[in-house]
């Protein structure tokens, strides 16, 4: 038995905390075992690493090879291990973040990223991936109203955010099966019912 990799992706402020909230109800709801979990981070060692990566200046190559550090150590701890008892994995961030952040937002050869990619989980791929889709300037207001001081990627400007949600568009349109577009300029409920449409199918009868 094996269960479902489901992972969740947007700029930040894109409103995916409460969209995770209630796809892990709905889940559960069904009678699923589900793990909830978060990149990066997820493990202890992941989380000290996250402390790093959101506060720490550091080197583009460094940021990218931590952030697979931590996902190495998350996939052997946590995510492989659930999927291979038949839990359902939702992971707020995987590796389309690497791509859109380092290399869409920062700049670093795609290529750099699909061999860490190769290397750390090329057996691996999420089942099914929603991007919350918004504009930048929609996404730093809703930041800016939940008034939380903001980490590294959070003080990033406009056209930061620009490239990281076209990297995700990239990405979505290279694998339209794997990758789904929410928009999320929508109320909550009306977002909430495209989520639903999107994951009834993939629920055992
Ligand atoms: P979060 O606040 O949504 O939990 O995400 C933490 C930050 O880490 C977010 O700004 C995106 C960033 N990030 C990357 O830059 N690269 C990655 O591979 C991952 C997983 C997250």
């Amino acid at each position: 038995m094996t269960g479902r990799f489901i992972t969740i992706e947007g700029i930040d402020g894109a409103g995916k905390s409460s969209q995770i909230g209630y796809l892990v109800e709905r889940l559960c709801s069904r009678g699923l075992e589900v793990v909830s979990t978060r990149e990066p981070g997820g493990t202890a060692l992941g989380e000290k690493l996250r402390e790093l990566l959101l506060h720490e200046p550091m080197n583009l190559e460094t940021e990218a090879l931590l952030m697979f550090a931590a996902r190495r150590e998350h996939i052997a701890r946590v995510i492989s291990p659930a999927l291979a008892r038949g839990a359902w994995v939702v992971c707020d961030r995987f590796t389309d973040a690497t791509f859109a952040y380092q290399g869409g937002g920062r700049g670093l050869a795609w290529w750099k990223i699909e061999t860490l990619e190769d290397w750390v989980h090329g057996d691996l791929q999420p089942d099914l991936t929603l991007i919350f889709d918004l504009a930048p300037e929609v996404a730093a207001g809703r930041l800016a109203r939940a008034g939380n001081a903001p980490d590294k990627f959070e003080r990033e400007q406009a056209g930061f955010f620009a490239r990281v949600r076209m990297a995700y568009q990239e990405r979505a349109a290279a694998d339209p099966t794997r990758v789904r577009v929410v928009d999320a300029d929508r109320p909550p409920q009306v977002i909430r019912d495209s989520v639903d449409a999107i994951i009834t199918p993939l629920l055992p009868p």
